[in-house]
Order: C-alpha cells, then sequence, then structure tokens
C-alpha cells in the first residue's frame, strides 16, 4: 500500500517561486537514498505555473498533481482547465471538492462527481476533498456530511484496471489553523469513509485502488501520529507544503514510519 505525501501550494506562489520550491523538493527528496519504494510525493502548484514545474520534476521521484480540472476534455468552457491537457503535461493526480473551492466557487457534490469520472478517464488519480464545516460538527451532522460527499462524488464511478481514488478527509473548520484534529478522531472519520467505500466498490478495489488520507493543518510535528493509525494511507498539506525542507523531512518520516515491523 501506497502512503502518500501531498502538497497543495494552493494559490500561494506565482511561476518563479514554484519553479524554484519543486526544485528545492526535487533536490532534497531526490537526495535521500532510501525508502523511496512505497512513498508517493505528490505537488500541486497553481495551473499557472504546472508547465515550468512539471518539467522540474519529470524524470524524478517527485509527482506532479493539479488542484482542479473540469469534467470535459474540451469545448466552449471559458477558464476552464482540460483534464486531458492536464494528462499531457505529466499530471498524475488532481484535487477535486477542495473545501475552498466547495465554500468560494460553489462547487457541488455532483461537480466533483463530474470531475471525478473525467479525471479517471484520462489516467489521472482523483483526490476527493471531504470533510465537515465547524457548524455541521457542532449539530451533530459530521458523519452525515462526509458519508453524502462521499457517496455524491463517486455515484457511478467504477475504478477498473489500474484506476486510483483517493479520498482526503479535511475537517473544513481546521484547514489553515495549525490546528490538526487528533489522531484518533481522523481515525474514526477514516473507518467511516472506509465502510461507505466498502459499500460501494468490491473489497478488493478498495483494498488495492482506494487510499483514505487525512488533511487539515498538518506539519512534520504532528505528522508522525497520523501514519500510527492503519487506515490513514498518507496526508494533504498545505501550509508546511511551501516549506521545502519541512515537506521533504515528512516524505522521510513516512519512509522511515513504513519501515518498521
Ligand atoms: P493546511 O491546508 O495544511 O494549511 O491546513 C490543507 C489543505 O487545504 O489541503
Amino acid at each position: 500500500m501506497t502512503t502518500y505525501l501531498i502538497g497543495n501550494w494552493k494559490m500561494q506562489l506565482g511561476e518563479p517561486d514554484s519553479e524554484a520550491l519543486a526544485k528545492d523538493v526535487v533536490r532534497l527528496w531526490a537526495a535521500q537514498g532510501v525508502g523511496k519504494d512505497g512513498t508517493a510525493v505528490v505537488i500541486c502548484p497553481s495551473h499557472m505555473a504546472i508547465e515550468e514545474v512539471a518539467k522540474v520534476v519529470k524524470g524524478t521521484p517527485v509527482a506532479l498533481g493539479s488542484q482542479d480540472a473540469f469534467w470535459d476534455d474540451k469545448g466552449a468552457f471559458t477558464g476552464e482547465v482540460s483534464p486531458k491537457t492536464l494528462k499531457e503535461l505529466g499530471c498524475e493526480y488532481c484535487i477535486i471538492g477542495h473545501s475552498e473551492r466547495r465554500q468560494h466557487l460553489g462547487e457541488t457534490d455532483e461537480m466533483v462527481n463530474r470531475k471525478a469520472v473525467a479525471l479517471l478517464r484520462n489516467g489521472i488519480t482523483p483526490i476527493i476533498c471531504v470533510g465537515e464545516t465547524m457548524e455541521e460538527r457542532r449539530a451533530g451532522k459530521r458523519d452525515a456530511v462526509v458519508i453524502g460527499q462521499v457517496r455524491g462524488a463517486l455515484a457511478g464511478v467504477k475504478p477498473v484496471g489500474t484506476q486510483k481514488i483517493i479520498i482526503a478527509y479535511e475537517p473544513r473548520w481546521v484547514i489553515g489553523t495549525g490546528q490538526a484534529v487528533s489522531p484518533s478522531d481522523a481515525a474514526e472519520m477514516h473507518h467511516l469513509i472506509l465502510t461507505a467505500l466498502n459499500e460501494l466498490f468490491p473489497a478488493e478495489v478498495v483494498d488495492r485502488q482506494c487510499a483514505i488520507i487525512y488533511g487539515g493543518a498538518v506539519d512534520a510535528k504532528n505528522l508522525a501520529g497520523f501514519l500510527e493509525v492503519p487506515v490513514i494511507h498518507g496526508v494533504l498539506v498545505g501550509g508546511a507544503s511551501l516549506k521545502p525542507q519541512e515537506f521533504v523531512a515528512m516524505a522521510e518520516i513516512i519512509a522511515d514510519v513504513r519501515k518498521r515491523p
């Protein structure tokens, strides 16, 4: 089972800074001779920087992801980004349904679903973000909201061949706060999501083709706690992914934890 370290750079960097950060991550991670098997390090720059970052990561152990994609490959969709073009540029992963897009751009489960289908069709692994707001949590709706988002995103989806699906549980009220939920809180949600996946797909598909990762204020200090939980298959990192030393230190922590018997 692969353990994922996925950096979401959001709209924090321009093109030259993205290129420089990608170079740092590649240099630092490539310098690590061991432990790369089973640790997937993915960086997701803004669309504006994808092409330059793609050149930097090509042929290295660092993979490229996008922060969004449209649900059609081509057509009259002003301002949108084609999943087919992303694939041509070397994208292997794509975040969809991030809470910032749900909040500011009205991204719905139906849109996320269409995007997931388009990405899988193009050979890109969707990283589907789900998570409740503080109000929903306080109202006792946490589980229903998250399960609804998982089911909505995956309606009619059937991963075939080597297609993979990553679900990122990101409690919305935690993102960017520097204060993550406890690993046991995340574990509870991961078990819930796993149950939902097992209702949607055959057990061997869930086992081999689905991963559930945690996101929300993860850094090099709290990462190990999450990795102790067997149902947590990695992390989606915002703020800490902009610091190359810390981000690569996190990749090393993952590789170390994986080496333990
Ligand atoms: P954060 O962001 O690590 O800065 O909380 C995570 C995310 O938005 O994916």
